[in-house]
């Protein structure tokens, strides 16, 4: 039976999911706590990397190495560039990129390295998939790019030259960490991010009342998929 993997980045972003859960069994390893259960009968291991690119590596390299999960849905917050979104609304990421990855003095451009990509595409079917359950919830999914850096951006000209440079809709602190992760091992992967702040001067504010919210609205989201997915 395939085994699911649910990350986020906060405990905010996890708990939402945890609560639902049958028979969980708490690991710690590597200095963070994996959670394996069930939910609805489909079997999940639930984990928060803590903040950023190097813990979020980590943790989906354990999900996938030690826990044997086949696929990864990533479940969080994450500040708007695009300004048709607004606080509460879900993103799913069609391609993640690393928006401070910077090896331009070498003539390479912006968010790459030799042997890697600037962007990794997520896996089809699991936005397909994201699709039919946002249609059955009568909700539009906005589909873009989002850019990951260890930055929480609070500054309207940085978040404009990463919406410029990348094309990217959203930002946050993991998404592309995961994608880097699920495709050199190749599992299938899903990011989906509701919307906290907009990156801007009022972003740490907006952030800190608007997290719990949001991370649940993405938390619902990505649960009525795990029954989509155990169907
Ligand atoms: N996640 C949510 N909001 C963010 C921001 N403004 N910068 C980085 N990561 C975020």
């Amino acid at each position: 039976m395939s085994k699911i993997a649910i990350m986020g980045a906060m405990p905010e972003e996890i708990e939402p999911i945890i609560n639902k859960l049958d028979n969980v069994d708490m690991t710690l390893y590597g200095a963070n706590k994996y959670y394996e259960g069930s939910y609805h009968g489909q079997e999940v291991v639930v984990a928060y990397s803590k903040i950023g690119k190097v813990f979020a590596t980590l943790t989906a390299t354990v999900l996938i190495e030690k826990f044997g999960c086949d696929r990864l849905l990533f479940s969080g917050v994450a500040g708007a560039i695009n300004d048709e979104l607004n606080i509460g609304d879900l993103i799913i990421a069609k391609s993640l990129c690393q928006h401070d990855l910077d090896i331009t003095a070498f003539g390479h451009p912006f968010g790459y390295v030799p042997e890697g990509d600037v962007s990794i595409d997520t896996d089809q079917t699991l936005r397909n998939i994201a699709q039919d359950v946002a249609k059955q919830k009568g909700l539009t999914l906005k589909e873009g790019i989002i850019a990951t850096g260890d930055q929480f951006v609070a500054n309207e000209e940085r978040k404009n030259w990463i919406g410029t440079t990348f094309g990217a809709d959203a930002l946050e602190m993991e998404g592309a960490s995961v994608a880097v992760v699920c495709n050199a091992l190749n599992v299938p992967f899903f990011i989906l991010r509701a919307i906290s702040d907009s990156a801007d001067m009022d972003a740490s504010f907006n952030f800190d009342e608007f997290l719990e919210s949001s991370a649940k609205i993405s938390a619902d989201f990505i649960l009525s998929m795990v029954d989509e997915l155990g169907r």
